[in-house]
């Protein structure tokens, strides 16, 4: 039955990619390719779903991926920063799962290339999920039989289960987490009452006072550049009050991970997809409401005070930018046999 479902989903997606070559490329495709060493297969996103959802990848046994992306709504936590492991905070907001895929480098400073490097960060955090190392990980999965099967299912070969395959389960699973044919997407296609009056007009305010230097594309993220290669902006741009009530400045974003000056306050520009969803904004969840957001992305990116009646018009395109979520249902998750070897969960 399950794998029924997956091979029609994967088959219509690959009819989709044929399609979408032929959609305007402001659209979101329906499908995202998968790099060459990990084709998306269904046992893989069945295998990477459960995994995403299992809080046995924390060494406590509290934490999934989905505690801080809860993907049955926004992809996010809607905290400003996320809680972790004892109750532990980060600095930064955790931003949405949803098409993540499309992005052609991953966190708020681009430090991982593709998802599957992204996915091995998170289990051996000290503040996310704790595990203290890739064997613990691979210990504990190989100690719950379910998993065991399904690792030999979707990767075969002698060493199945393994940290790297643990990450591309996860990684195609994310491939599927696509919200395409918003009311944007529909209007564009040609279906003139799909975005309201003030959605239109808040698009032209969008793109005549420049946000869409940066966030172009189908996306909204930037123009579509190569795997890895992130399109990385100043932010704040320009100096205004928003920066100390914000504290936009303290986080040093790029700069953390190149420690090249030019890279100062560089962030990767976010996706606008599902972006009325995913409240606290920026990367450290610092504004609360999506209004407030426009105002400051105006003025310290543009310079521009811009009035109630554009920063409403804007807001309203924004909501146009929320997608069709495809229906999720939670995974059963495979039994832990002998709790005694669930490799030490405290
Ligand atoms: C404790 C909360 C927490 C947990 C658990 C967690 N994440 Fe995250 N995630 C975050 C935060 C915070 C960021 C942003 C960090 C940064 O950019 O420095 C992030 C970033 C990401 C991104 C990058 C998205 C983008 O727009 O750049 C992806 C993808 C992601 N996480 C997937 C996962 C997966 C898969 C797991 C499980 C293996 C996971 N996360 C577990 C909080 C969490
Ligand atoms: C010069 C490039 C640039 C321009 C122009 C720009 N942005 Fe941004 N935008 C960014 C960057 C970079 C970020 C990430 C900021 C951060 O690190 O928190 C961002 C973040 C945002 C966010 C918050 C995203 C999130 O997930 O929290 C919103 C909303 C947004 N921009 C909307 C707009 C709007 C509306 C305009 C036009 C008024 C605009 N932007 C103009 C570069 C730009």
């Amino acid at each position: 039955m399950k794998q029924t479902k997956y091979s029609l989903l994967l088959a219509s997606a690959a009819a989709a990619l044929l399609a979408s070559s032929i959609v305007s490329a402001d659209t979101l495709p329906s499908i995202v390719p998968a790099p060459a060493d990990n084709p998306t297969t269904p046992e893989k996103v069945e295998l990477g779903k459960q995994l995403f959802f299992d809080p046995r990848l924390s060494v406590d046994g509290t934490v999934s991926c989905n505690s801080c992306h809860n993907i049955m709504s926004s992809g996010t936590d809607n905290r400003p920063t996320s809680v972790g492991i004892d109750g532990q905070r980060g600095g930064r907001s955790a931003p949405t799962v949803w098409n993540a895929a499309f992005l052609s480098a991953q966190f708020w400073d681009g430090r991982a290339a593709t998802l599957e490097e992204q996915a091995k960060g998170p289990p051996l955090n000290p503040i996310e999920m704790g595990m203290p190392s890739e064997a613990a990980v691979v210990e504990r999965l190989n100690s719950i039989p379910g998993y065991v099967e399904q690792f030999k299912l979707a990767f075969g070969g002698k060493d199945a289960v393994s940290y790297d395959n643990m990450a591309k389960a996860i990684a195609s699973f994310e491939r599927t987490l696509i919200t395409a044919n918003s009311n944007y997407d529909r209007f564009l296609a040609g279906e003139k009452t799909a975005m309201s009056e003030q959605a239109q007009r808040g698009k032209k305010v969008f793109e005549q006072s420049g946000c869409n230097a940066c966030h172009s594309g189908g996306n909204f993220a930037g123009p579509e550049l190569p795997i890895g290669e992130g399109f990385y902006q100043k932010f704040p741009a320009i100096a205004s009050d928003y920066d100390h009530k914000y504290k936009l400045s303290e986080d040093k974003g790029r700069f953390e991970v190149t420690k090249d000056r030019a890279d100062m306050n560089k962030w990767r520009v976010p996706s606008l997809r599902n972006i009325a969803l995913t409240a606290p904004y920026f990367h450290n969840g610092s504004v609360e409401t999506l209004d407030e957001a426009v105002r400051v992305m105006a003025k310290t990116q543009l310079g521009l005070d811009i009035n109630d009646q554009d920063v409403d018009d804007v807001v309203a395109f924004l909501q146009s930018l929320n997608g069709e979520f495809p229906d999720i249902s939670m995974p059963r998750l495979p039994d832990t046999i002998n709790s005694s070897q669930v490799g030490g969960m405290k």
